[in-house]
Formats: structure tokens, sequence, C-alpha cells
């Protein structure tokens, strides 16, 4: 399974698609709280919602110092888990991430030797890579690279995810560009009971709109937390950053 999704999900295995995958370990997301809340009443819509999702230490990295995730690969993997991912990704229409993500992910899911992976991991769901580099493409993968505003390139990952939920992968200085365009709706943590000292942040922002929490759920040693941004407060900084 892919190791991406692993990240927070804690653990992909290989060479399963991403929904197996989903399956098999991550999610650190309680799908059950999903429906709980106004997302389902978006989704049953299929209204697009943009959504930060990821795995975390209870210090608030994403990574540790040398942009490794070891410490998290290294936990014991939950079958709850990887259901909840499942769930999580079947509403995945695209995903957003940036370079040191994505080229993570080729690193360890080895997708330049072998990018059949790449569709029997992800399917057929976008990417968009965000960098000012020429980065190495996996052949036949439906990965754009982009730069710049967010913004610009919102319109066209809601287009492609029909009405299916934009996945941001990370990282955190990312997802906060899009929180400042007003773009990001839900957050969706797992919380890793470790402490990392320093590294990644999980979002490099102060977030200035209500956080609205709808869920909370223990799954054995990760927390799982579920926010739906403010959504009056999100569009005033949507014209704020205008
Ligand atoms: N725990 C988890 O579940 C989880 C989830 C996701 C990621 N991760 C890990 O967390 C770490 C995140 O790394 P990171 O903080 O460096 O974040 P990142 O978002 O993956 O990469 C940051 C880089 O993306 C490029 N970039 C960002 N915004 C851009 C923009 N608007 N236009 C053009 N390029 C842009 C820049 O690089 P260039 O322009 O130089 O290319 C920037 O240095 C990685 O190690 C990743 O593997 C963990």
């Amino acid at each position: 399974m892919p190791m991406i999704a692993s990240l927070d999900r804690s653990s992909l295995g290989t060479g399963t698609t991403i929904r197996a995958v989903a399956a098999t370990a991550r999610s650190v997301v309680p799908a059950g709280l999903l429906c709980r809340t106004a997302l389902a009443v978006c989704q049953a819509r299929h209204m697009t919602r943009t959504q930060y999702y990821t795995a975390m230490s209870i210090d608030g990295f994403i990574a540790d110092p040398d942009n490794s995730l070891d410490w998290l690969l290294a936990l014991p993997r939950s079958s709850t888990r990887s259901a909840r991912f499942t769930a999580f990704f079947a509403e995945v229409g695209a995903m957003v991430m940036g370079s040191t993500t994505y080229q993570w992910i080729l690193d360890h899911e080895v997708l330049l030797s072998d990018p059949e992976r790449w569709h029997q991991d992800y399917g057929h769901t976008p990417w968009w890579v965000f960098t000012h580099r020429d980065l190495p493409q996996v052949p036949g993968a439906g990965i754009t690279f982009v730069r710049g505003d967010p913004g610009v390139v919102h319109p066209q990952m809601l287009a492609a995810a029909r009405g299916n939920n934009i996945w941001l992968v990370g990282g955190g200085d990312l997802v906060g560009q899009f929180v400042d365009r007003g773009l990001l709706d839900d957050v969706l943590l797992g919380v890793a009971p470790v402490f990392l000292g320093g590294g990644a942040p999980l979002l490099a922002r102060r977030i200035t709109q209500h956080l609205r929490l709808t869920g909370v759920e223990r799954d054995d040693e990760f927390v799982l937390l579920s926010y739906v941004l403010d959504e009056h407060n999100r569009l005033l900084t949507a014209d704020r950053s205008a």
C-alpha cells in the first residue's frame, strides 16, 4: 500500500491499491465522525470539501527533523484505522502536496522504478504537486506540477474532484497557503503517541477562524480529532486575502 497513506494512517504496506491501503492501516480520521457532522450533508450533496488529513506527533510535527516518518511507521497498525482511511479515501477526488512530501513518496514507494504502482495505489485520483523545480514525473501518472498561489489552481482541483473531496496531504506551510486563501474546510488529525521535539510543523499558520470540534475518538493509542473551519469566518478570511 502506498506509504503516504500510512503517513497518518500509519502504515501502508506495499503493492495494494490505495483503497486497500486505506484499508490497511491508516486512517486517522474516524469515518463515522465524518458522517455525523455537516460534512455528511456536503458529501450527500456531492459538494467538494478541501480537507487536511494527516497524522502528527503530540507536539505537532508531521515529520521529524530529517523528514523521516519512521516514528509513525513503526507504530502498531490498527485494523479500524484501515477501515477509516478506506472510507476517507473513497471520498477523495484530488490530492495536493508540496515537493518534500512528493519526493518522500517517490522514494518510499519507489514509483519511478515501478510507475505502475502509482495506479495500483492511487487509481485515477489526480495529484497536484507544488514546486518551483523540475521534479521527476511518474510515467503515466496523473500528476500536475504547479507553483504559486493555491487560489489560482484550486478551481482546477475542484473540477477534477467532480464532487469528491480534495485531500491536502501536506506539508504544513502549503496547507497554510490554502488557509490564507480561505480554502480549507476541514482538519482531520491522528495524534500519535510520540514527541519529536522538532521537525515539519502540522500547519504553519495562526488560524483565526473558529475551529469547530466535530469528532474525538480513541483508536488504540491514537487520538482522532476532526475539526470544521467555521464557514462564516472562512469567507471573511477569503475576503481579507483577496
Ligand atoms: N505525518 C503525515 O501524515 C505526513 C503527511 C504529509 C507529509 N508528511 C511529511 O512531512 C514533511 C513535509 O515537508 P515540508 O514541510 O517541506 O512540506 P511540503 O509541502 O511537502 O514541501 C514544501 C516545498 O514545496 C514547495 N512549495 C510549497 N508551496 C509552494 C508554492 N506555493 N509554489 C511552489 N512550490 C511550493 C517548495 O519547494 P520547491 O519549490 O523547492 O520544490 C517547498 O519547500 C515531509 O517529510 C513529508 O513526507 C507527513
